[in-house]
């Protein structure tokens, strides 16, 4: 028996016009539940166009698009987003931003309350429920926005760019705090980042995209042990992956 891919995509292009060269062209990408897959290129080679054609909030020029063996419009219940900017809304409590997805689900109060704490918990931000966010550091807020992707029980994450405003220190931490809540939480995650070492520490695989049109490049498998330790981050083995990676990097820059 073959199980049905995440995420599939077969001959995938975008193109806003015709005239242009393609975002994206010929892309066949498989991703399997459970993968942590790990999406980088430079600047406007097409890593957000994916990753919102993958959403389905937005649609193919050409190829199919299938999460869990489905439209991507039909499987919206599966998967959540999460954005580089926390996009919080400021007049409302960090609960109440938690619990806006909740709310528009038709949940109870009760349920609603119940859930938001459990997810507050989750992201360790229990105290500050009542906080409002602009009485919160960057990474507190990027917390909350995860908090809030989670409120509708997603399998699948898709996170563009979610730590990149954030200092060092602070993405590290939020980096091992993801990994440890998608251990327990069994999330497939489709994450882009500019950084090279925040793919390799995340990733069981990173995708290279090519710009102009937008394709895959490499397709590079992460063969360090799960779960990932900060001290990974000084092994050998450590450097030698983000060093070949980023050569690829460079390499498909030129291409
Ligand atoms: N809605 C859109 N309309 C027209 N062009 C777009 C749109 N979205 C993205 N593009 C173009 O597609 C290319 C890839 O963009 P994007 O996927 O955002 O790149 P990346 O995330 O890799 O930086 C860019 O040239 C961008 O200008
Ligand atoms: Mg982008």
């Amino acid at each position: 028996m073959t199980s049905v891919p995440e995420v599939l995509l077969t001959g995938v292009s975008k193109r806003f016009s015709t005239d242009e060269v393609p975002v994206l062209q010929g892309v066949d990408l498989s991703i399997e539940r459970g993968e942590f897959v790990s999406i980088i290129g430079p600047s406007g080679c097409g890593k957000s166009t994916l990753l919102k054609l993958v959403a389905g909030l937005s649609l193919p020029s050409d190829g199919e698009i299938a999460v869990n063996g489905i439209l991507p419009k039909n499987a919206r219940q599966l998967v959540s987003f999460v954005f580089q900017d926390a996009t919080l809304l400021p007049w409302r409590t960090v609960e109440r931003n938690v619990a806006l997805s909740l709310e528009l689900e038709g949940r109870t109060r009760e349920e609603t309350a119940t859930t938001v704490q459990k997810l507050l918990e989750l992201v360790g931000l229990s105290k500050v429920g009542k906080s409002y966010p602009r009485q919160l550091s960057g990474g507190m807020k990027m917390r909350v926005s995860i908090a809030r992707a989670l409120a509708t029980r997603p399998r699948l994450l898709l996170m563009d760019e979610p730590f990149a405003a954030l200092d060092e220190m602070t993405r590290d931490r939020m980096n091992e705090e993801l990994l440890r809540l998608r251990q327990e939480q069994n999330w497939t995650v489709v994450f882009v980042t500019h950084s090279v070492a925040e793919a390799v520490f995340l990733s069981s695989r990173i995708i290279v995209l090519a710009p102009h049109p937008g394709r895959i490049a490499h397709d590079i498998v992460v063969d360090l042990p799960f779960p990932r330790t900060a001290e990974m981050r000084e092994s050998e083995e450590f450097d030698v992956l983000v060093n070949r990676t980023s050569k690829l990097l460079r390499e498909a820059h030129r291409v």
